[in-house]
C-alpha cells in the first residue's frame, strides 16, 4: 500500500494498534491518527505518529483506515466519511455493530470487521476477521504483523468479543488471585508477577498442540499437591462458578448484541 494507515480514534485499542506495527518495524510516519480526546492526542505525541486535523485528512492520507471508536460513534464516523472512503479498505473493530450497517453506508469501500484482542499491542492478538472480500490478502497481511489471524463468520466474530476480546481483563483478573496466593505463600511479589506472566505464556504455548486433558494430566502425580489442587476446584465449585459467570455474561451479551441487531440497520 502506497499511503498510510489511518487510525480513527486513538483510545486504548487505537493505540494498542500503532504500538504493535511500531514494534514489527513500521514507522510511526506511515501511521496516521485522529482523535478528539487531548489526552489520546498526547499518547499519539509520545509514539510519534502523525496526528491528522481531521477524520477526513486521516483518510485521504490512507490505503487502510481503522475504525477504533466505540460502537456508538461508528456510524457518525462512517457517515462523516463516506464520500472519501471510496475504494479504500475500510476495518471496523467496533464490537456489536453490523458489517452491514457499515457497507450500506460506504458502498464504494472494501469494507471489514475484525476483532482484535489488547495483545496486539505485544503482536500476541488474536483477531478475527469478517467478511471475505476482494482485499482479503491486505487486510490478513496487515493483521499478520499484530497476531494470530482467522477469518470466520460474523456470528463468530460476534461471539469471539466477549470470548477473546474481553478476555484479557479475566485473565487479568485469574492472574491476580494466583498472586495473591503466591504472595500469601511467600514468594516475592516480583518473582510472583513473573511466574504468572511466564506460566501464561508457556500453558498458551501449549494448548497449541496439546489437549487441557493432556497439559493437566502431565502434571498430576498419585497422592502429589497438584491433585489436591485440581480437586479442590472441583469440590469448592470454581470450575461450575466460573462456567456459570461466563453463561450469565453470554445471555446478557447476546441481548445486547440483538439489540444492537435491531437499531443499526
Ligand atoms: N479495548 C479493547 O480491548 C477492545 C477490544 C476489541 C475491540 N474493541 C473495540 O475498539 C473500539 C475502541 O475501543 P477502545 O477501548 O479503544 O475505546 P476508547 O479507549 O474509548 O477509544 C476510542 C477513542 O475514540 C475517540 N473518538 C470518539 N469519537 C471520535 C471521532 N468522531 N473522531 C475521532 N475520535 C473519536 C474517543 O474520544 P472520546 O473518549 O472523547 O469519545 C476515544 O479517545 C470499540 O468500538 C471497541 O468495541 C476494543
Amino acid at each position: 500500500m502506497e499511503k498510510g494507515v489511518g487510525i480513527i480514534g486513538f483510545g486504548r485499542m487505537g493505540r494498542a494498534i500503532a504500538v504493535g506495527l511500531m514494534n514489527r518495524g513500521a514507522s510511526p510516519y506511515s501511521i496516521i491518527v485522529c482523535d478528539k480526546e487531548p489526552a489520546a492526542l498526547q499518547q499519539a505525541k509520545i509514539l510519534g505518529v502523525r496526528i491528522a486535523p481531521s477524520m477526513t485528512e486521516t483518510v485521504l492520507n490512507s490505503d487502510l483506515v481503522i475504525l477504533a471508536v466505540k460502537p456508538g460513534d461508528i456510524i457518525k464516523v462512517v457517515d462523516e466519511i463516506s464520500t472519501i472512503a471510496e475504494n479504500k479498505v475500510v476495518i471496523s473493530i467496533a464490537a456489536l455493530i453490523p458489517h452491514r450497517t457499515i457497507k450500506n453506508r460506504l458502498p464504494r469501500s472494501h469494507v471489514y470487521r475484525a476483532m482484535p484482542n489488547i495483545a496486539v499491542e505485544v503482536n500476541s492478538g488474536f483477531i478475527a476477521l469478517t467478511p471475505r472480500g476482494e482485499m482479503d490478502f491486505e487486510v490478513e497481511k496487515f493483521f499478520q504483523y499484530l497476531g494470530d489471524v482467522v477469518w470466520v463468520d460474523e456470528e463468530t466474530l460476534d461471539m469471539l468479543t466477549l470470548i477473546s476480546a474481553s478476555a484479557p481483563a479475566l485473565l487479568a483478573e485469574i492472574a491476580d488471585a494466583l498472586i495473591l496466593a503466591a504472595l500469601k505463600s511467600g514468594i516475592p511479589y516480583a518473582i510472583a508477577k513473573k511466574a504468572i506472566s511466564s506460566l501464561f505464556k508457556g500453558t498458551g504455548e501449549m494448548l497449541n498442540n496439546k489437549s487441557v486433558c493432556d497439559i493437566r494430566d502431565s502434571v498430576i502425580t498419585p497422592r502429589g499437591v497438584t491433585i489436591r489442587l485440581i480437586e479442590k476446584f472441583y469440590t469448592h465449585d470454581a470450575k461450575s462458578k466460573l462456567l456459570e459467570v461466563l453463561s450469565h455474561t453470554i445471555e446478557e451479551y447476546l441481548s445486547m448484541l440483538n439489540e444492537a441487531r435491531d437499531k443499526y440497520k
